[in-house]
């Protein structure tokens, strides 16, 4: 047998076993990337080092991508807008923050996001972008709305079973609050959610998003001392983000036009 010959011999006898020993790793994509990879190695003149990295780093990015998508699908987005879809333009100050909150950061210490601001100027589709691509970085996530939360807490508690529904939220690194404000909470719901907020405080983070000024929560919260002692909890490890501005939703939409606008600019 000619050299040549037999090291082809050689290296169909080595996939062989590489698709065998992939498959009891459970890591398919290692026996794809070892063949497809290894005429590329020898071409570029790869060390057994570069090409045995490149090849697990197939499988490992694959496992990721996929975990990702797990937790994304998991997390109950309303829709799933990413960050890459928002226009900066309309939001040119957030950008800065929002493109260093999404490195993750405030996960890792457990720090929270508020995004306040009047409807329509992207409070959920940041909040949800964020969340994004902290599922990408390997976080859990749940979001639902403030509402949503309270039900959830409120049937906890009723199956006498909060303080462990609780401890399963901690384990996710980030709970997304979106839309508090829009209903009035009972003072039973409000004291939930103080109890929801507390136990995630330097532990784990939150994203709240709010229509409302801090100084508005008093009233949905139906206590200005529940709504305070909430409040201080937040904010003390938080990035508050302010969006200003028109709905993006009635842009080109004539809303020049609209009489609540043209009133607020006295010039016209
Ligand atoms: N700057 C933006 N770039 C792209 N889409 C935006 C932007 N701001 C808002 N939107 C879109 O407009 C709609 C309303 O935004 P949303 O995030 O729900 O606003 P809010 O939660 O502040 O009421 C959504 O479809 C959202 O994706
Ligand atoms: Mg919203």
């Amino acid at each position: 047998m000619s050299t040549t010959k037999k090291q082809a011999t050689a290296t169909t006898e080595a996939l062989k076993q590489v698709t065998y020993l992939a498959s009891a790793l459970k890591a398919p994509r290692v026996t794809e990337a070892a063949a497809r990879l290894a005429d590329h190695a020898r071409d570029a003149g790869w060390t057994h080092e570069e090409y045995l990295a490149a090849v697990l780093d197939r499988e490992v990015a694959a496992r990721n991508a996929s975990g990702a998508q797990l937790r994304i699908r998991a997390a109950g987005f309303a829709a799933k807008k990413t960050l890459e879809e928002f226009d900066w333009d309309a939001q040119p100050a957030v950008r800065q923050q929002i493109a260093a909150l999404a490195s993750g950061g405030f996960l890792t210490e457990a720090r929270n996001v508020v995004l306040l601001g009047p409807p329509g100027t992207g409070k959920t589709h940041l909040a949800t972008g964020l969340g994004i691509a902290a599922a990408h970085r390997g976080h859990r996530v749940l979001f639902a709305t403030a509402t949503d939360w309270v039900t959830r807490l409120t049937d906890a508690h009723r199956a006498g079973k909060l303080p462990q529904e609780l401890a399963r939220l901690r384990r996710y690194g980030l709970i997304i609050v979106d839309e508090v404000g829009y209903l009035p909470f009972e003072q039973d719901a409000a004291n939930l959610f103080f109890q929801l907020v507390s136990s995630r405080y330097e532990h784990a983070s939150l994203i709240l998003t709010s229509n409302l000024p801090f100084s508005g929560w008093g009233t949905v919260f139906g206590d200005q001392v529940v709504a305070a002692a909430m409040i201080d909890r937040v904010v003390h490890h938080a990035d508050v983000l302010t969006l200003k501005g028109a709905s993006y939703r009635l842009r080109n939409r004539g809303i020049d036009t609209l009489p609540s606008i043209k009133n607020q600019n006295p010039a016209d």
